[in-house]
């Protein structure tokens, strides 16, 4: 029994490889790709290396992709093994042959012609009839133009009950295929009934290649349900759908203007959104029918774009949602695999944002909500904080502590993993301490602070929590590295080539400059201090802007007394490297993981070890070590350790 090749290349395309075999071997990132020890034959050196589509042994020589993977690891033949991934990833493997196939084949473009006929009787009912006048008025007092639906082939199903099954039957269609199609509804015992939909206007949906495959209805006016959508069937699969998925990889594909930028892909609720959306030129928006997103779904956005927009109502609901949705995608998570967050002013779809506002004022809104959606990373932790109301008792806290930490769980790839753990702490104990800070200081609760901040700022409310301390935090340790190294200059040779590669704000990246530069020049010769040569290059400016201790600037421009007491004092410089490497470690964890690694490597391949350099090591395997565990060291952003100076040894020692 064949399976499909397009089925082989989907199953690949979602199990990652490298999180497959991540599952059974300890992997380490090496450059581009990843390895680790064999699992296939006993070794304590990896030479197991794992690519992006494939893994290869060094040493004994196997070679395979995801499926050989399983078939070695787990002896499993190829269909079981595509079994095993497949319902890892909940897809099902396709069991019939080729010939069924290939009545499937006509069997399936047979539906999809009923319900095209199904289509056209409705438009045509919308434009050409009395009572199609009634859906029509209804849709354009909701703001839609002709334009637009025509071009979403929006109809009018009759009330006359009926009507449909009438029409087809005469066009030779039997009520079991009408049945099977979605139109008609069947009794328990599968004998059909009326049709599906009567009295409603019609959204046709469409898959992702722009095939018919099924209806939405909405009523019109107050009823219930509201929506109604087609049931499963050989071509619809609720799970699978994003309504007008086939326009948006249309857009995309489209070529743009010069200057245009890239449109964003957003989902959003429901079909009306998506609807008032494309009409007003946004025309990334998706939505699933009626469920919350499912992970097939996500894996059809991740194929079109890196990090779409999810959208959701600012209510209690549409956190709610955003929460299950964001769990939905932490569990898919790749590096290059993301997705951004914007939640709308409360009470509010994109629908109602775009309709009741005057002019062009709606689309406005809605461009700058998008602008403002923040990445998955930033949005967590005030998603899950919003629960725990605004003063949390030490319990609550700790109950959202766990929260996030098992939420971090569900990644599958280690290295990102650790990334997101120590972010998600960071804005926990940033969020807490700012909290305590402020309510200490002005008597204020957390919900004065908002109401103050959205007073000032627009509407999103997820900016409150976290933007502002957590931006604070990264310069706060961009500017403390560079102190350090200020401060003790002899460090600079030691870290240049990890300092190089840091990505800094202005003018912190002036500063570096001047410092490779003195490092470069100056330092050898010993001619000048750092500050001496920072006054001749006139840059005692750009200097201050990151100095804020008095009693430090003070000792710097001192520094040629203390110099030589300074280079004594290896302690002092030893202690500086491990403060500076704990920031860097913050400040860019894959690099610093990759500095550990690269010394480590050479300090092994020495057959002699410098008990220094081992030394050193060891402290930065213990930095790495609290990193990895997401456990902060305060005192690596406390600047404390900036204004003891070597010759004060009273604070030294308290
Ligand atoms: P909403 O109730 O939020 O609808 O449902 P909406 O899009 O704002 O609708 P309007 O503006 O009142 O017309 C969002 C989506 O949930 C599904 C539909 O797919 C809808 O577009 N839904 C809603 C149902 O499937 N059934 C329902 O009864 C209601
Ligand atoms: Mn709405």
């Amino acid at each position: 029994m064949a399976i499909k090749a397009s089925f082989l290349d989907e199953l690949r395309a979602r199990t990652p490889i490298v999180s497959v075999i991540g599952r059974r071997v300890k992997l380490v990132r090496s450059g581009r790709h990843w390895k680790g020890c064999c699992p296939f034959h006993g070794e304590k050196t990896p030479s197991f290396y794992v690519y992006e589509d494939h893994f290869h042994c060094f040493g004994c020589g196997v070679h395979g992709d995801v499926i050989t993977f399983v078939m070695q690891s787990e002896g499993q033949t190829f269909r079981e093994a595509v079994e095993t991934l497949a319902a890892s990833v909940g897809m099902e493997v396709p069991s019939y042959q080729t010939e069924d196939s290939h009545r499937a084949a006509v069997h399936t473009r047979s539906l999809e012609e009923i319900l095209s006929m199904a289509q056209k009787l409705w438009r045509d009912s919308l434009y050409h009839t009395p009572e199609g006048q009634e859906g029509l008025n209804y849709l354009l007092q909701r703001g839609l133009t002709h334009e637009t639906l025509r071009s979403f082939g929006i109809g009018w199903a009759s009330a006359r009950r009926g009507h449909l099954i009438e029409v087809l039957q005469k066009q030779g269609i039997s009520a079991e295929n009408m049945a099977e199609a979605g139109l008609i509804r069947c009794d328990e015992a599968g004998h059909p009934k009326g049709e599906l939909f009567w009295k409603r206007v019609i959204f046709p949906i469409h898959d992702h290649k722009g095939r018919l495959i099924s209806f939405g209805g909405r009523i019109v006016g107050e009823g219930q349900p509201k929506y109604l959508n087609g049931p499963d069937t050989p071509l619809f699969s609720k799970r699978r759908v994003l309504f007008a998925l086939d326009r948006v990889r249309a857009a995309l594909r489209a070529p743009r203007t010069v200057g245009q930028k890239p449109h964003d892909v957003l989902v959003v609720e429901g079909y009306m959104d998506v609807i008032a959306l494309h009409q007003a030129g946004f025309v990334g928006a998706v939505a699933p029918l009626g469920t919350a997103l499912t992970s097939e779904q996500m894996e059809a956005l991740w194929q079109i774009a890196p990090a779409p927009i999810l959208c959701f109502d600012g209510d209690k609901a549409g956190r709610k949602a955003a929460i299950r949705a964001m769990e939905v995608a932490l569990s898919h998570l790749q590096v290059e695999r993301s997705l951004r967050i914007c939640l709308l002013p409360e009470g509010e779809d994109p629908d109602s944002l775009l309709r009741q506002r005057v002019g062009n004022e709606g689309r406005d809104v809605m461009a700058n909500l998008l602008a403002e959606s923040l990445p998955l990373s930033e949005v967590i932790f005030p998603l899950m904080a919003a629960e725990f109301g605004n003063k949390p008792s030490p319990e609550e806290r700790a109950a959202l502590r766990h929260k996030l930490m098992q939420v971090v769980e569900l990644i599958p790839d280690k290295v990102l993993r650790a990334e997101y753990r120590s972010t998600l702490l960071d804005h926990f104990y940033t969020h807490f301490r700012s909290f305590h800070k402020n309510s200490r200081k002005n008597g204020k609760d957390l919900k004065d602070i908002k109401e103050e901040y959205t007073s000032v700022h627009s509407v999103n409310p997820l900016r409150l929590v976290v933007e502002k301390p957590v931006f604070d935090q990264t310069r706060e340790r961009q500017r403390l590295l560079l102190c350090l190294l200020l401060k003790y200059p002899a460090l600079i040779p030691r870290v240049e080539e990890a300092f190089c590669t840091l990505e800094l704000s202005y003018p912190f990246d002036e500063i570096r400059s001047l410092l490779l530069d003195f490092a470069a020049e100056v330092s050898v010769s010993k001619d000048l201090t750092l500050w001496e040569w920072i006054s001749n290059q006139h840059a005692e400016n750009i200097v201050q802007t990151v100095l804020q201790e008095k009693d430090f600037i003070a000792g710097m421009k001192r520094q040629r007394e203390f110099q030589k007491e300074m280079e004594d004092e290896q302690n002092g410089l030893e202690n500086a490297s491990i403060q500076w490497w704990h920031l860097y470690g913050l400040l860019n964890r894959s690099r610093f993981e990759h500095e550990v690694e690269y010394i480590a490597t050479h300090l092994f391949s020495q057959e002699v070890w410098d008990p220094e350099e081992w030394k050193r090591l060891q402290s930065l395997l213990e930095i790495r070590e609290q990193l990895r565990c997401g456990d902060i060291d305060e005192s690596a952003t406390n600047a404390s350790f900036l204004t003891d100076s070597s010759n004060d040894r009273t604070r030294h020692e308290r």
